[in-house]
């Protein structure tokens, strides 16, 4: 019986644009939404704008537009960057809509009649220039811990001490919004009472619907003592929803927001004929939330309060993930890193992230890190590496495959018998999991192909029709075990999965599909899939990053204050062809007589100390047919001497004072004319083919080469 599901990812603000931090999760539900339909159930994904709130109505103030007009733009700009990283919603909507003002009227009824409204007054910081009350984050002050007294920090907590204090305990507040010395002001503000669900909360928190670590701490934390009533009006002027029984007083954001869940999917049913209330209010829908770890409370304690006073269905799993960081550090705009979907889509393929952030996901709300540099290793090692690869390489060999799957020794009956765990990491959210399975599938087939060297049938094929045979065999186990990971991956990767059904004919369209191969049917002319990352680009996209204002939304959070520059290690520059494409048979030479090796992974290369090296002295060694005996300089006093096999291509007085790559920690190996300590790197095959490897103009003696 297939599951009914309704999935959202938390509504992002209005006030700032989609960086790569939102990406883990649009990138995260999508991934998951995508398997779902592939497994075969009834799926909906359904987002909006957050769009309410102080912050919105100070920019539109500040740029002279209505909201309205903000609001409009920002929609545009952020579904515009979703679709172009492949996030398909079924509904994308508006907390400003007309339909989610009649779901928060039900809601605030709701809460109303169940007695949970209760009224305070609130004495706050008011901006007498601005006309407005400040939320926390538009305060700057002095830190009022008396060993710390650091200038200049925010209203909640101290970057410099910690000390976490209330906006009006700091010394000398200032408004961010004006400059103005903000005054005391007392308003009436609503509050939600949350005790009263204490036990409610304790036992739907600890049901499973969510992870049992974020159990444990909810438990341990909020829980843990009584819960305070939740303050949910905010008074004049205020961008939003004007209470309808308190006139002058607006909905807190966070009280409309998650409402917008349920607005979006109401639009999504009046545009599609559907019940929405089949969705919210029925127990065999399951509702799954997408979220980040700060807004945990908002939607396992306030979130689940609501929706049980109002009658709808509690959510069936909220899911949590951890924050990003490059680097190793958080996102900061002066390292280049506070970077845009939109500054990556220009320099890099969405793929890329996709298949980078899910190797990275699991269930657990742990932080994710986006090494760049592992980044380009992984996905050039995995994607193109293990899985391209088995496309590019055979896919140009045959017309079509066999008529008969041939003996593959079990291999794609392996990978079949995979399909029922790599579907439950899919499920449960462990897509790391999912794509070290996937990976270990795409190894066994390299090893294969490696083995049956269908470069070398092709050149026998001709004349001898036994290999052509074994040639058709091998291309098309190839091509199926391709197909079969292309599958596996097709909730990361949906463009590689059209590719490979387009390739084959047989378009990708359930999970079943990875159960049985594919045979009789032509192969298409190979078109190019992906590209490897090219570091180059990835430099290009930080550079770009360092030119972007952070979003202000969240840009507090994201945004560090180092400036030391980021560069991109250098050993990312390509030494070799890129493994997808083999264009033709002239191009593919070098390849055919020498095949690529296997994968080895980044810890093994940098084992391997490449160095700049300068020819000091370069002697003819007449007791060998071959060798030049070179004297070579890192730098400084450091001198290596090394006896190159190079002399049918170069003469000594050729080579003196050039720039070359050498290894610098190869064993020293004793022949009979010296030791010779290290290697000159070069390229070709011997004789007059041979050509020394050369670092570009700048680079100097000693440089390590990465
Ligand atoms: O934290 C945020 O970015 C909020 N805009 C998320 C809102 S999620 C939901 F509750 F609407
Ligand atoms: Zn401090």
């Amino acid at each position: 019986m297939p599951r009914r599901i309704l999935t959202t990812s938390a509504l992002p603000y209005v006030n700032g644009h989609i960086h790569l931090g939102h990406l883990v999760e649009y990138l995260q539900t999508d991934i998951w939404v995508r398997f779902q339909r592939l497994a075969g159930n009834r799926c909906v994904y359904v987002c909006a704008d957050d769009t309410h709130g102080t912050a919105t109505m100070i920019r539109a103030r500040q740029e002279g537009r209505s909201e309205q007009e903000i609001i409009r733009d920002m929609a545009k700009a952020h579904q515009d960057d979703f679709a172009a990283f492949d996030i398909r919603f079924d509904h994308y909507g508006s907390t400003d809509s007309s339909s989610n003002q009649v779901l928060v009227n039900e809601f605030w009824a709701a809460l109303r009649a169940a007695g949970r409204v209760v009224e305070k007054d609130v004495t706050q910081l008011f901006d007498p220039k601005a006309g407005t009350f400040l939320a926390d984050r538009f305060v700057r002050g002095t830190c009022p811990n008396p060993a710390c007294r650091s200038p200049d920090q925010p209203g909640d907590s101290c970057d410099k001490c910690g000390t976490t204090y209330s906006p009006t305990d700091l010394i000398d507040p200032v408004s961010t919004l004006s400059g103005a010395k903000p005054e005391l002001r007392s308003a009436r503000h609503y509050f939600v009472q949350l005790e009263p669900f204490h036990a409610f909360l304790d036992q739907w928190t600890q049901s499973g619907a969510v992870h049992p670590d974020i159990a444990k701490w909810l438990k341990n934390t909020f829980l843990a003592d009584a819960l305070r009533d939740w303050d949910v009006s905010r008074p004049a002027p205020y961008f939003g929803f004007e209470i309808p029984d308190a006139p002058g007083n607006y909905f807190y954001v966070w009280l409309d927001a998650p409402i917008g869940y349920i607005a979006a999917t109401r639009d999504w049913c009046n545009a599609t004929g559907e019940d929405y209330r089949r969705w919210w209010k029925d127990p065999s829908c399951e509702v799954h939330h997408f979220i980040g770890k700060d807004i945990t409370y908002f939607h396992t304690l306030f979130w689940p309060a609501m929706l049980q006073t109002a009658g709808y269905a509690l959510p069936k799993q909220v899911h949590i993930h951890g924050f990003l960081t490059v680097d190793g550090e958080k996102m900061s705009k002066s390292k280049g890193t506070f970077i845009r979907a939109r500054t990556y889509l220009e320099h890099l393929d969405p793929a890329y992230l996709r298949y980078f952030y899910a190797s990275k996901l699991t269930a657990k709300a742990e932080d994710i890190d986006l090494n760049l540099e592992e980044f380009a290793a992984k996905v050039n090692s995995d994607l193109i590496g293990k899985v391209v690869n088995l496309a590019s390489r055979t896919a140009r060999f045959i017309p079509a495959l066999s008529a008969v799957y041939p003996d593959d020794g079990g291999l794609f009956a392996a990978g079949a018998a995979e399909s029922a765990a790599i579907a439950q990491a899919y499920d449960e959210g462990d897509f790391n999991q999912a794509m070290r399975r996937i990976m270990a599938l795409a190894d066994r087939a390299n090893e294969y192909v490696e083995k049956a060297a269908p470069w070398a049938l092709k050149k026998s094929a001709a004349t001898n029709p036994a290999d052509a045979e074994r040639l058709a065999q091998v291309c098309t186990v190839s091509l199926n075990l391709f197909r079969q990971l292309a599958g596996y991956l097709a909730p990361v990767l949906p463009r590689l999965a059209d590719q490979a059904g387009t390739l084959l004919g047989r378009p990708i369209a359930a999970w079943s599909n990875a159960d049985a191969p594919v045979v009789g049917v032509p192969v298409a002319g190979f078109a190019r899939m992906l590209d490897r990352v090219d570091p180059a680009k990835v430099a290009a996209m930080v550079a770009g990053g360092r030119l972007e204002d952070p979003a202000p939304a969240k840009a507090a959070a994201a945004t560090g204050s180092s400036t030391a520059p980021i560069t991109v290690p250098a050993h990312e520059v390509e030494l070799t062809v890129p493994l997808d494409e083999i264009e033709t048979e002239s191009d593919s030479a070098a390849l055919r007589d020498e095949p690529l090796a296997a994968v080895i992974d980044f810890a093994a290369f940098s084992r391997v100390d490449l160095r700049v090296a300068e020819v000091l002295a370069a002697e003819d060694v007449p007791k060998a047919k071959k060798i030049i005996k070179l004297t070579l300089g890192l730098g400084g006093s450091e001198r290596r001497t090394v006896f190159a096999g190079i002399k049918s291509a170069y003469k000594p007085e050729q080579l003196v004072g050039r720039l070359i790559v050498f290894v610098a920690n190869l064993e020293p190996r004793k022949m009979s004319f010296g030791v010779s300590e290290g290697m000159a790197l070069a390229a070709g095959l011997g004789e007059q083919e041979i050509f020394l490897l050369s670092p570009d103009t700048g680079a100097k003696p000693g440089m390590r080469i990465h």
